[in-house]
């Protein structure tokens, strides 16, 4: 959600700046801008994603100098899509630049009083506000640039990570953050602030996550400083980054999705590492073995996420529930937030964030944690907000996530939330150990399983051009493969915009049978073997209504493969861990149809992977 990038040091800030944005702009890509100083501020920006600034900017060599400089990749909140409302944004009197990542809710208060003492605005966003009360803080306080932007920032209620530079202090540049990420990289000699560490890593592993309220400044020299609004001193360690930079690129595939989907067999892998032992019959997860004894006397465990890490958590209560015997809720952050929800000492409270970032899940755990419960975190990105929020947690180590649409972190959190149901239904005595045992040595063997699924792609492919001029789509599942089914759906009308509802394959009749037509793909995802012949007679129905079945059946069912006008054909494996399964010839569907209807895959539109506004 808004991408930022800032640069200070001895190297020329455009090509750093540039580079950066690309990297960032998977949170982002209405519009892009970058400033550099260079004596005087050069403020170039652009509707549209980064290589339109670049084709826009490659006109202006000459005024490309400057070894500092910031650069924004914008996803809108206020004001539409274009080149005036792109940040950076500028004060009245031309000196000082800013860039925002966030929402300045007292917004229009702000500009009211600003448009009071005379100031104008070109743009409608809340960001150009800001860069303006700066400027009159400075002017009425006569303060240098650091104090002003404190100052200012105290009259300000929302969220944001901002970069503030100053014509006249051209050896220094300025970042704060509140509820909106912000990293710092440390260099030899030159010194990064970036929304996270991807346009950071090229130069150094040394970075500061920086805190809610923090306010830094970086000199040139190499002095920085952290304060908080009050400006008391604050100190962060300075943490070394475990990652790769061939990790953000495709590595040979067309698209970051393609490679995420394909990944799959390794990042599952990679979520179970030293976490399971089939042969000695263990499970445990670190962040959850320190805590276990008050985990497994929990009477009930709530669930918190949005977008595709909600359809995870629904997944896991069906794996809490059937496994360890909790009685589990599955909330949606934003949900829950705002509804004065029942939170009890003795629940157990997850929250499951891919980028670790999403503003709502954040909120919801603030909430969760007022009320003195003891919340777990299932996140991606390692030194996130959510992973430094909670209490404990467990990281998916999915590598980046970066196509819009999230794959392999899906599968990597529904592989931790299986671990976490065997290790607590073991504990707890709920499941007998030869189940367990059972369990475990399936779960080893879903790597493989998923590599043969991702053998069908040719497959998948063909059926993708057969259906790929519907303007609907219905996905049914049942018990596991439910939030399987909206996933599916999901992840349809996310990248190719063919409208796409997931329902649980009974619920039909009670609706959506209404739209069933020659036109209309059903997906029905029946490698349930509980319920086999309950989802058989869905397909029936679907076909007495001549819809066109596209079935994921398990190999060797004959009986549905008769049925179907397409199938799939994946391995069988114990139901609850059918959807580290299923969803994959769905991620694959998803993504042929729509590449075959020119859609930007890894970027569609109106979207953003980190969502850091409510
Ligand atoms: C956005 C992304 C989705 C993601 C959701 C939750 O909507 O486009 O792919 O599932 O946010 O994000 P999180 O990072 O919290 O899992």
């Amino acid at each position: 959600m808004c991408g930022i990038v800032a640069y200070i040091g001895e190297k020329s800030a455009y090509p750093i700046i540039i580079e950066g944005l690309k990297k960032m702009e998977y949170r982002g890509y209405d519009s892009a801008g970058i400033a550099l100083l260079n004596g005087s501020i050069e403020v170039f920006k652009k509707k549209g994603k980064v290589h339109d600034l670049e084709k826009f900017i490659a006109e202006e060599e000459s005024k490309l100098d400057g070894t500092s400089g910031m650069g924004h990749t914008r996803w809108a909140t206020h004001g539409a899509p274009n080149d005036i409302n792109a940040h950076p944004h500028t004060s009245g009197n031309g000196e000082i630049v800013l860039i925002h990542n966030g929402i300045i809710e007292n917004y229009s208060t702000l500009k009211n009083a600003l448009l009071d003492l005379g100031h104008t605005f070109e743009s409608e966003t809340d960001t150009e506000v800001l860069v303006h009360l700066i400027e009159e803080i400075q002017k009425q306080y006569e303060l240098p640039i650091e104090a002003a932007v404190k100052k200012s920032l105290e009259k300000v209620v929302g969220a944001y990570a901002i970069v503030v530079m100053d014509k006249k202090n051209p050896d220094l540049i300025i970042g704060a953050r509140n509820s909106s990420p912000l990293v710092f990289g440390l260099g030899e000699n030159e010194f990064f602030l970036a929304s996270d560490a991807s346009p950071i890593i090229k130069y150094t592993n040394k970075v500061i996550y920086l805190e809610d309220e923090d306010v830094i400044t970086i000199h040139r020299d190499g002095k920085y400083n952290i304060t908080n609004l009050q400006n008391k001193r604050t100190n962060h360690e300075i943490k070394e980054l475990d990652l790769k930079l061939e990790e953000l690129e495709k590595g040979g595939y067309d698209h970051f999705m393609l490679k995420e989907i394909f990944q799959q067999p390794d990042t599952i892998q990679q979520s179970m590492n030293g976490r399971i032992n089939s042969a000695e019959g263990w499970a445990v997860l670190g962040g959850m073995s320190q805590h276990i004894k008050r985990i497994s006397k929990s009477n009930r465990i709530i669930l918190m996420a949005c977008g595709t890490s909600w359809h995870s958590a629904l997944i896991g209560e069906y794996l809490f529930e059937e496994i360890a015997r909790i009685p589990t809720e599955v909330e949606y952050a934003s949900e829950f937030r705002y509804r004065n929800p029942i939170v009890k000492e003795d629940d157990f409270i997850i929250a499951l964030s891919q980028s670790g970032e999403t503003a709502d899940t954040l909120a919801a755990i603030e909430i969760a944690k007022e009320k003195d419960a003891f919340v777990y975190g299932i996140v991606n990105v390692v030194g996130s907000s959510i992973a430094r929020l909670t209490d404990s947690g467990s990281y998916i180590h999915a590598g980046p996530e970066i196509g819009v649409a999230s794959t392999k972190a899906f599968t990597g959190q529904v592989s931790i939330l299986t671990l976490m149901a065997l290790y607590l239904g073991h504990e707890r005595g709920k499941i007998s150990e030869g189940e367990y045992r059972e369990l475990l040595a399936e779960l080893e063997v879903i790597p493989s399983k998923v590599k043969r699924i991702l053998e069908l792609d040719d497959q998948i492919k063909y059926i993708a051009g057969e259906i790929k001029n519907a303007s609907n789509a219905l996905y049914l599942g049942r018990g596991y493969n439910f939030p399987v089914a909206l996933e599916g759906a999901l992840k349809l009308k996310e990248i190719s915009y063919i409208h796409a509802e997931g329902y649980p394959a009974a619920e039909m009749k009670h609706g959506p049978i209404a739209l069933i037509d020659m036109y209309m793909p059903v997906i029905v995802i029946a490698t349930n073997q509980s319920a086999h012949e309950k989802i058989a007679s869905n397909i029936q129905e679907v076909k007495a209504r001549k819809g066109i079945v596209i079935a994921i059946i398990t190999e060797e069912d004959t009986k549905i493969r008769e049925m179907a006008d397409f199938f799939i054909e994946i391995p069988s494996t114990k139901e609850p861990l059918t959807p580290l399964l299923s969803v994959i010839p769905l991620q694959l569907l998803a993504y042929h149809i729509a590449l075959m209807r020119g859609c930007d895959v890894d970027q569609p539109r109106n979207l953003a992977k980190s969502v850091t506004v409510e």
